[in-house]
């Protein structure tokens, strides 16, 4: 069985240690040791408290849920110990260089990275993009006020703009953008609206090309213990990880 390394374990880390389906989740590493030790409570696995002892256990991937920080001071080490990666703070891979270093690494050391569908539907079919070029390619994410901590009392559009620009003024909100961005082959255009009538974080993708258009809307029930993280990236990357060995490949 695909042995699994969990580094965090905030919200989606304990969903995984919970819901998990034919892998075993056998080391965990939160920066927190306290969280880990609540999340082996779930699962059985072993706590490393040191990163170092983490990243040498008998792994065959580890599930990266911790923080854009989180990869990029450790995913090189992690592919230099053998291991494939799930990246599921993408954001990290805004950054070219790193990102071109990681995937060179990968490569030179025959590994994986998986970028899992996250909060939104639809990734694994954008790469289409990467054949015949989209012409158009827009996020647009309808936030409560509250989760951002702005007080309004009408829907208004906050950011519009290329990804690359949003990373700056709203760097925890762009995961999704840069997972389209690496999946379609092109910049995402993003546009981040606030509105006091919404308790979901509501992502729409519209995307254009030669094959005509396509209209994607996600509406996320926040995770109960943390409100800005959504149940569907947990089952995103739960979904991956029952999937990795399967013979028969759908959907990519
Ligand atoms: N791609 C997507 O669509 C998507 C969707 C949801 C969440 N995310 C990202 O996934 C990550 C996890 O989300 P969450 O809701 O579980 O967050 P969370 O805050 O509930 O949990 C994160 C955990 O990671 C730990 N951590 C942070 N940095 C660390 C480090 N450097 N080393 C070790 N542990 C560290 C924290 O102590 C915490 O326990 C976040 O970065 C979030 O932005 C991405």
């Amino acid at each position: 069985m695909i042995r699994v390394g969990l580094l965090g374990c905030g919200n989606v880390g304990r969903i995984i240690a919970k819901e998990h389906v034919g892998v075993k989740i056998a080391a965990l590493h939160d920066r927190i040791p306290g969280r880990a030790e609540e999340v082996a409570g779930l699962c059985g696995a072993e706590v490393y408290r040191d990163f170092a002892g983490f990243v040498q256990a008998d792994l065959d991937i580890i599930v990266e849920a911790a923080s854009v920080a989180a990869v990029r001071e450790h995913a090189e080490e992690i592919l230099l110990h053998g291991k494939d990666l799930v990246i599921l703070s993408v954001g990290a891979l805004a950054d070219r260089p790193f990102r071109d270093r990681i995937t060179a690494l990968a490569r030179e050391k025959g590994r994986r990275i998986h970028i899992p569908s996250g909060a939104i539907i639809g990734l694994d079919n954008l790469k289409v993009g990467q054949i015949a070029p989209l012409k158009r390619l827009l996020l647009r994410t309808t936030k409560s006020p509250e989760s951002l901590n702005l007080k309004v009392d009408r829907r208004m559009m906050i950011f519009s703009g290329r990804a690359n620009d949003c990373i700056r003024q709203f760097p925890k909100n762009i995961n999704v953008a840069v997972a389209l961005g690496l999946a379609a082959g092109r910049e995402a255009d993003v546009e981040i609206w606030i509105d006091p009538a919404v308790d979901r974080n509501i992502h729409e993708i519209i995307a254009e090309g030669e094959f005509g258009e396509i209209f994607i809307r996600v509406e996320n029930v926040p995770s109960p213990d943390n409100p800005a993280t959504s149940y569907l990236a947990a089952l995103s990357i739960l979904t991956l990880l029952k999937n990795l060995n399967e013979p028969l490949v759908v959907g990519t």
